[in-house]
């Protein structure tokens, strides 16, 4: 394929690296990573406890920078704009799951859906009711999040997560603190929002079955970002 015609990726990361000082000692958790993803692709990042996986995350989010290398995201560098800009791009085109659900305790679970259309100075309320009946829970969308189970509200952060429409999903370990069943409901729950609607997601998991769902598999070790085979046995 030619220059010209060849698509650009969503993503790339382009030789990144990150340490962090832990009193006298400086530890490289992130070694010259490179890698390149395509619109729509979702992908399991895969890496023992402590490779990185979550410093990655937020790199690609723009909540923290690189201490060298380029993350260029939908033809936009973000590691060269300012904070302030970086959180601009990071409300309109980011979405995250977290492994503890994230949800503000004091805001009801409406509210809670609401919050990422707020940030980016919209407030529409229909499509948050849709996405909450979508999931089955709008008959709780009066609800404090404590009053839901744990997959109740990570259907909630799914939403959250996807009500701004974003370009990527970020999900850090969205089924590690609920049951295998319940995990599997909330990664159909998840395919299907992310695929219908061809965004990105980069999914940090530890379980094998779970990593079955994305495209491609890439692996953390010591730092550095590997393409994992589907053929490997764990
Ligand atoms: N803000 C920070 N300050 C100092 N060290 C940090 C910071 N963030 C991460 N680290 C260190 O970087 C390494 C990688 O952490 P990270 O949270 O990215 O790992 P992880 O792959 O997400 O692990 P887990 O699977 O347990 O969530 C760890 O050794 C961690 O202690
Ligand atoms: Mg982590």
């Amino acid at each position: 394929m030619d220059k010209e015609t060849k698509k650009s990726p969503l993503i790339s990361l382009e030789h990144i690296s990150k340490s962090f000082a832990e009193g006298n000692v400086i530890y490289q958790v992130l070694k010259s990573v490179n890698a390149e993803i395509s619109e729509g692709e979702c992908i399991a990042l895969l890496g023992r406890s402590g490779s990185g996986k979550s410093t990655l995350l937020n790199l690609i989010s723009g909540i923290d920078k690189p201490d060298s290398g380029r993350i260029v995201i939908g033809g936009v560098d973000i590691t060269a704009l300012s904070e302030h800009r970086r959180t601009l791009f990071r409300r309109k085109n980011i979405g995250f799951v977290y492994q503890f659900f994230n949800l503000i305790p004091t805001l009801t679970v409406l509210e809670n859906v609401l919050l990422p259309l707020e940030l980016n100075g919209k407030n529409d309320r229909s499509r948050a009711l849709e996405l909450l009946d979508e999931v089955s829970l709008l008959d709780r969308k009066g609800d404090y999040p404590d009053r839901l189970s744990g997959g109740e509200q990570q259907r909630v952060a799914i939403i959250r997560a996807l009500v701004h429409d974003p370009i990527i999903i970020l999900a850090d370990e969205p089924t590690g603190n609920i049951d295998k069943e319940t995990g599997h409901n909330i990664l159909d729950i998840m395919e299907k929002f992310i695929r219908k609607r061809g965004k990105n997601l980069i999914l940090v998991t530890h379980s094998k079955e779970v990593a079955k769902f994305a495209d491609r598999m890439l692996l953390l070790e010591e730092g550095v970002l590997k393409k994992q085979s589907r053929e490997i046995v764990w």
